[in-house]
């Protein structure tokens, strides 16, 4: 689906309720309580890593060149085998999605599928896998942790195969996060917003416990590629943050990454996904798919990933904003602002598609 409204420019007449991300993101800080907020601005340590994935966009600066001849650019693009409206997935965010609206992924999945983006689902999200699959078309990927039961992890991609998924998103939980912010809250998810995926009319129950018990002996990247092997679904890896795990990654069998570091959630004063984005497409070449997540905030900042060698991004907190403002209509308008200023962008630089984003529309690259 490469739905692109024929004009975009409404700017200055649109009857929405949000004229801009600002409009929204005000909403859903008036809407959230502060122990919420915190839950999903949070990061970890002192949060330097947070701040800097937000800064590092500001480093990237456009070269607008004269002339071009560009007017109605498009911004759809096929991604990871998808017809996309424009390069962009919702992140895998979940453990307490439902605090910002109840309908939690299943809104995600509608606004992403009227926008003609997709979806990716992950693990500990509070509607089951079937659930999401079933709501819109968009949900394409699901995230899951491998930890636990090597059989019991493969039985899992099995069902999400049944569902309807295509891809796989593997991440790795090595130990608990140190969010000073939710740990001066307090905060706990409560039992009615926990992961649906574990219920106990699932075969899974144990893979909760094993994902949760940090006692227990965590995945090399053998066992990875034992089960990247065996998987009956394509299987990408969250978290690549180095040459060596983009090399560590393939070899294990990946046919995509996805380069993270989680929204700065897991571990401070790591380097941001889009400084260490270039080296990674260096290293592996043109034709693996890369996903970029972390900071993105506006639809230049797309555009910056893309130059930088990413096929497309994932949103995070920008889409739980727009979630906790108006559910699905906030999200839907989040998608359609951020496509419409990546459409703007791609014009003053003088693309016509998303493909002409390479390094050369960056100063000094
Ligand atoms: C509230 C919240 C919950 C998250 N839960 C998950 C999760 O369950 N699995 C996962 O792979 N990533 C999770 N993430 C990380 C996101 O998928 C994504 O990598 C991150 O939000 C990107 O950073 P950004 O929000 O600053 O753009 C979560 C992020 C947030 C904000």
């Amino acid at each position: 689906m490469t739905r692109q409204p024929s004009h975009m420019d409404d700017r200055y007449t649109t009857s929405e309720k949000y004229v801009t991300l600002r409009g929204v993101a005000a909403d859903a800080r008036r809407r959230l309580s502060e122990v919420d907020w915190n839950y999903l601005q949070c990061g970890t340590g002192d949060e330097v890593t947070l701040r800097a994935n937000i800064a590092a966009f500001d480093r990237y600066l456009f070269e607008a060149p004269l002339f071009t001849g560009v007017s109605n650019p498009t911004t759809a693009t096929a991604v990871l085998g998808q017809e996309l409206s424009f390069p962009a997935f919702v992140a895998p965010f979940g453990g307490g999605e439902t605090v910002f609206h109840p309908d939690g992924h299943l809104a995600l999945g509608r606004a992403a599928q009227s926008v003609g983006i997709g979806q990716m689902v992950p693990v500990a999200a509070a509607h089951s896998l079937e659930e999401v699959a079933q709501a819109s078309t968009a949900a394409s990927v699901f995230q899951m942790t491998f930890v636990g039961d090597e059989g019991a992890v493969l039985a899992m991609i099995h069902r999400a195969k049944a569902a309807g998924y295509r891809w796989i998103c593997v991440t790795y939980s090595p130990i608990r996060q140190w969010r000073e912010r939710m740990m001066e809250d307090r905060f706990t998810n409560r039992r009615d917003q926990g992961p649906a995926n574990f219920g106990p009319d699932t075969s899974d129950p144990a893979m909760l416990r094993e994902l949760l018990d940090f006692t227990q002996p965590r995945w090399t990247w053998e066992q990875a590629a034992r089960v990247i092997a065996q998987s009956p679904l394509p299987c990408m890896i969250k978290g690549v943050m180095s040459v060596r795990d983009a090399k560590n990654a393939l070899d294990a069998g990946a046919k995509a990454l996805y380069v993270s570091n989680y929204g700065a959630r897991t571990i401070d004063r790591t380097p941001t996904p889009v400084d260490m984005l270039p080296l990674v497409r260096d290293a592996v070449g043109p034709d693996i798919p890369i996903i970029l997540d972390s900071g993105i905030r506006r639809g230049s900042d797309i555009a910056t990933a893309l130059a930088l060698g990413a096929n497309a991004v994932a949103l995070g907190r920008v889409l739980a904003l727009g979630l906790a403002a108006d559910g699905e209509n906030g999200v839907r308008r989040t998608l359609e602002l951020l496509q419409r200023e990546f459409w703007t962008t791609l014009g003053h630089l003088g693309c016509s598609s998303p493909a002409e984003l390479t390094r050369d529309v960056l100063v000094g690259l």
